[in-house]
């Protein structure tokens, strides 16, 4: 610790411009990491993210304040939030999104209302860099220092993902409780995968922190995070949701997790939750909802009211549907879906990528009436 607050300290000594190294010059030697963190949601940027994109231009066309968080890298972050500059294709510092760099130099993260606050290390000139992580002894190479820093399993998470509230102090999302720590983040969201931590494999580690970061676009992984448990009493559906994670269902503003339940009788739909949406059905449609002066809005960016239907983190919660009397034969469906960018939302902002406005099954249980 002493050593790390040193280096810290060092840094901040030395004025220059922080040079920064791209992600591809990581692939020379963790060509695995590399390859898997390219297929991560880290490695998008406001170019490559259509969803991410188009919501911001639609809050701000001149300033680009979102990217505190999505390109946290940028050597003109300032001029960017400010709007005196735009996102620029052709810098690497730009397209490269939640950057290798990036978190592998974030200090400690500063506990703040609106968001929190990465606090990066700064590198000192004519030195080779340090990177911060999680390893016991790591291996020297010659292009860079490794230091373990106790931050990298409390803390390196939330800088990002805790939570946002927006100018009028409205949360926009909330994903974690005060205090709480990154290590579960990283166990769940990191798991570990073959293959040594750089190629030649020289301290014969045999297996490495999977850097894809699989979330809500993994079809296997998103398999994991609630348990549906259904039960029959009399003409009532009872249909229990357990979320196992330690964070709530919702923690995105432009998605809407919901159920879809169908009561099948000799091939035809005889029962469902709702007709053509489903927010229709109130109990199992989960989102944000937010308002500017009582009426709607679908940007939070403005709102000055927040609203979210949500199944807290560990939380059960249990719903009940007035169904028809069951006979023999009949199968009970029971889905749970996602819309990566939720009805409203699509209609504000025009989507071109189909994946992201079509309903995908999360998870499906089905019961049979004998
Ligand atoms: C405090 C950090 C932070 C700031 C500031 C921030 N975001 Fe995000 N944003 C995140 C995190 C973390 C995620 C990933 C969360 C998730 O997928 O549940 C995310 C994801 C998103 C997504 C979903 C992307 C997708 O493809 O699924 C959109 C859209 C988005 N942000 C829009 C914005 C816009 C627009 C701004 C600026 C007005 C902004 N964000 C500012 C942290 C932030
Ligand atoms: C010339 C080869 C080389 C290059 C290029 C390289 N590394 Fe490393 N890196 C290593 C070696 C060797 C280790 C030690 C592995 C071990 O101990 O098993 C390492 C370890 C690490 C660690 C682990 C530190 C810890 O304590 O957990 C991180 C993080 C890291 N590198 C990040 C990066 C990033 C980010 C880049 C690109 C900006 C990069 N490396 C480029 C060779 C390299
Ligand atoms: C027990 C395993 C587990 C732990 C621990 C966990 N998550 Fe998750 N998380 C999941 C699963 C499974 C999903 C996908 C299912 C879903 O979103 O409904 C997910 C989804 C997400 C998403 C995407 C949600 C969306 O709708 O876009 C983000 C962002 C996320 N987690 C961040 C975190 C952070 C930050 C932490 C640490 C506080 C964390 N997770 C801890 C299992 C976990
Ligand atoms: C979102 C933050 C984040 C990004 C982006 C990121 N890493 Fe990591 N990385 C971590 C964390 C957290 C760990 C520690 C995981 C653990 O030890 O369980 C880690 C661990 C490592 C390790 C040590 C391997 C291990 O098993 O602990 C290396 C090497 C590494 N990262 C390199 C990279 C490279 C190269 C990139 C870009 C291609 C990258 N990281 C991008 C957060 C990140
Ligand atoms: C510098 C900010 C930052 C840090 C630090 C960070 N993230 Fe993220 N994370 C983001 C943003 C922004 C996105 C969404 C990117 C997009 O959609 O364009 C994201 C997306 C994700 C997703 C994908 C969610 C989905 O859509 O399924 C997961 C999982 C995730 N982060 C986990 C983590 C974990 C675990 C850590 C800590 C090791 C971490 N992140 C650290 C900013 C960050």
């Amino acid at each position: 610790m002493k050593f790390l607050l040193l280096f810290i300290l060092l840094g901040s000594f030395y004025t220059s411009a922080e040079s920064y190294i791209a992600n591809i010059k990581c692939k020379e030697c963790h060509e695995t990491i590399y390859e898997e963190y390219r297929r991560s949601m880290h490695a998008k940027s406001y170019f490559s993210d259509e969803l991410h994109r188009k919501v911001a231009d639609s809050v701000d066309t001149k300033r680009y304040a979102c990217a505190t968080c999505h390109m946290p890298s940028a050597n003109n972050i300032e001029a960017l939030i400010t709007g005196k500059e735009r996102p620029d294709k052709r810098n690497t510092t730009h397209t490269d999104g939640v950057s290798c760099y990036f978190c592998h130099t974030i200090a400690y993260v500063k506990k703040s209302h609106r968001f929190n606050l990465n606090v990066k290390a700064k590198q000192a000139e004519n030195y080779k860099p340090t990177f911060f992580g999680r390893l016991e002894r790591p291996d020297e190479s010659d292009k860079h220092s490794s230091l373990s820093n106790p931050i990298y399993a409390k803390q390196v998470c939330t800088g990002c993902h805790s939570h946002k509230r927006n100018e009028h102090n409205i949360t926009v999302f909330h994903a974690m409780k005060e205090g709480q720590e990154s290590l579960s983040c990283i166990e769940c969201h990191m798991p570990k995968v073959p293959g040594g931590v750089e190629k030649m494999d020289k301290r014969v580690r045999g297996e490495h922190a999977s850097h894809e970061f699989p979330g809500i676009h993994d079809k296997a992984f998103r398999m994991k995070g609630v348990d549906i448990d259904l039960a029959v009493e009399k003409n009532r559906l009872k249909v229990t949701l357990t979320n196992k994670m330690p964070h709530p269902l919702i923690i995105q503003p432009a998605r809407a997790k919901f159920l879809k339940i169908e009561v099948v009788r000799k091939g035809k739909i005889v029962w469902k939750n709702f007709e053509t949406s489903p927010s229709e059905d109130r109990q199992g449609y989960f989102a944000y909802r937010f308002e500017r002066n009582g009426k709607e809005v679908v940007i939070p960016a403005t709102a000055t009211q927040s609203y979210v239907h949500n199944l807290d983190a560990d939380e059960t919660k249990v719903l009940s549907y007035d169904i028809p009397k069951l006979q023999k034969g009949d199968t009970i469906r029971v889905g749970l879906y996602v819309r990566l960018a939720k009805e409203d939302c699509a209609k504000v902002v025009k989507l071109d990528d189909k994946h992201l406005t079509k309903p995908e099954l999360i998870k499906q249980k089905i019961l049979k009436w004998r």
